[in-house]
């Protein structure tokens, strides 16, 4: 398939986000609240089916990792022990004239210089403030994480953060897992959640916001086999974006330098795909090493070391972890699969979505509103909504209505005309190729499970 756009233009994809429901505003009709953002019914169906196929990539097709769902609230002294309370910072700068804040890191970043170059009174006068000019403040150190209270008492005793990853719930429940399901190294524990972070500087639609989902693996293996590991899962993330139809000269593998690693880890590639707005971070996947295990040993009295059968001997495994943000993941999925051709005059725009991942898998479309007609392509439309994501479409011409189809990614059509009273036949329609072919009514069902599972 010749792809005319290198990736879409991302006021295309707002204007398609708004018009057909795939993204909203959070709390529109009361101006917005910044930075976060509602998925409407495409984009709800579109994040599910994002989801799905990563489970189904890294749980269900494996016989080494297990599912995790922890809750988002959790003990305090979890995030004294990971390190969260004392190291989860960015370095915050203010504007002494128009008073904005922003991450010194990413002045740093834009300006070409090293963070511990910028993080210097000499370099805070060359680096202004980017949008008056201004001079900036001294930098401090803001932590991301957002505090609530527990319980009626608003004090010190019962404040409580909301998770800015949800790695820790899998940590704390290492030994959980472990004995129920008497699983043996090297295994992995996967989980999707929210997270929040109280960032300092959003922004780029639901790429950087305060309340997201991530999708996260940690993957417990032998010390001084991590390494291997690590190089094993970076391979096998970067092969899922693609498989799911991310061009791969549209993503990159950066290596983390020393001075960027999290507090936490030794070694840390992220796959970054080529946003409108430049390269950016979909995943990282890093090697933790023994330590959040041994920091909540510590800090919970509990043994979590590991009893390996083959060396009698017990110990703390290595994390490998890959982490991936879903919102990321969607918004790069969709990106990538935005397309326009010319048709005729006119434009024709189509999301090439991966099969699995469009919202609608298929649209059921009586040719007209026939009264014979209606009730042929409901009783279709029946058959098919037990096993597809379907939509069931009637108004306007048939044209309009796969154009309709085709912007939102629907891979299948079926059309229900005169003949299928006749014949019980009717026509599959191909988003890519707009090949159209005849299909008997009681193959449906498997003509497209096929289609679905193994392409046009
Ligand atoms: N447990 C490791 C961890 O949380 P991270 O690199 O801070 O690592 C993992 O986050 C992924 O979560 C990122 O690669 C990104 O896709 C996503 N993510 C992080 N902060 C985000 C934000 N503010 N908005 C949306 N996604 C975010």
């Amino acid at each position: 398939m010749v792809r005319t756009l290198p990736y879409a233009d991302m006021d295309k994809i707002l204007s398609i986000s708004k018009r057909r429901g795939f993204v909203f505003q959070s709390s529109e009709i009361y101006g917005g609240l910044g930075s976060t953002w509602d998925y409407g019914p495409l984009g709800v169906e579109l994040k599910r089916h994002v989801k799905e196929a990563w489970w189904r990539s890294v749980v269900l097709d494996r016989d080494d990792m297990v599912g995790l769902d922890a809750a988002i609230l959790m003990h305090p002294q979890v995030w004294v022990a990971s390190g969260h309370v004392e190291n989860f910072t960015d370095p915050l700068v203010e504007c002494r004239s128009c008073n904005r804040r922003f991450r010194l890191d990413h002045l740093a970043e834009a300006a070409g210089m090293e963070l511990d170059q910028a993080d210097s009174a000499k370099s805070l006068e060359v680096l202004a403030c980017p949008e008056c000019g201004g001079e900036l403040g001294d930098p401090r150190q803001f932590n991301l994480m957002f505090k609530t209270f527990m319980g009626p008492v608003e004090d010190t005793a019962s404040e409580v953060h909301l998770r800015p990853e949800t790695a820790q719930g899998i940590f704390v429940n290492f030994a959980n897992v472990v004995n129920s399901t008497r699983k043996k190294l090297p295994f992995g524990i996967a989980q999707i959640g929210k997270a929040f972070r109280n960032e300092i500087t959003p922004g780029n639609f639901t790429f950087r916001t305060r309340e997201f989902e991530q999708m996260e693996i940690e993957y417990f293996v032998k010390p001084g086999t991590d390494e291997e590991w690590l190089q094993r899962w970076v391979q096998s993330r970067l092969d899922w974006y693609v498989e799911y139809g991310i061009r791969r000269e549209n993503l990159r593998l950066r290596q983390h330098g020393s001075d960027e690693l999290a507090h936490y880890a030794k070694d840390c590639y992220d796959i970054e795909y080529r946003f409108p707005w430049g390269w950016a971070e979909l995943e990282g996947i890093a090697s933790r090493t023994d330590y959040d295990l041994r920091q909540h040993a510590e800090h919970s009295g509990q043994d979590l070391t590991y009893f390996d059968e083959e060396t009698k001997s017990r110990y703390f495994p290595y994390v490998v972890e890959p982490s991936g943000g879903l919102d990321r993941g969607v918004l790069a999925f969709w990106l990538d699969s935005y397309d326009e051709e010319p048709d005729g005059e006119a434009v024709r725009v189509v999301c090439r979505l991966h099969r699995k991942l469009a919202p609608v898998t298929v649209a059921v479309l009586p040719l007209s509103r026939n009264a014979k007609l209606v009730p042929a392509a409901q009783d279709v439309h029946a058959r098919l909504r037990r096993h597809f994501t379907t939509q069931y479409d009637d108004a306007q011409g048939i044209g309009r209505r796969y154009r309709r189809q085709d912007e939102i990614g629907t891979p299948y059509c079926v059309t229900v005309d005169f003949d299928s009273l006749e014949d019980h036949q009717v026509t599959i329609r191909d988003r890519d190729t707009m090949h159209q072919s005849r299909i008997p009514i009681d193959e449906l069902v498997s003509v497209l499970q096929d289609k679905v599972e193994h392409g046009w």
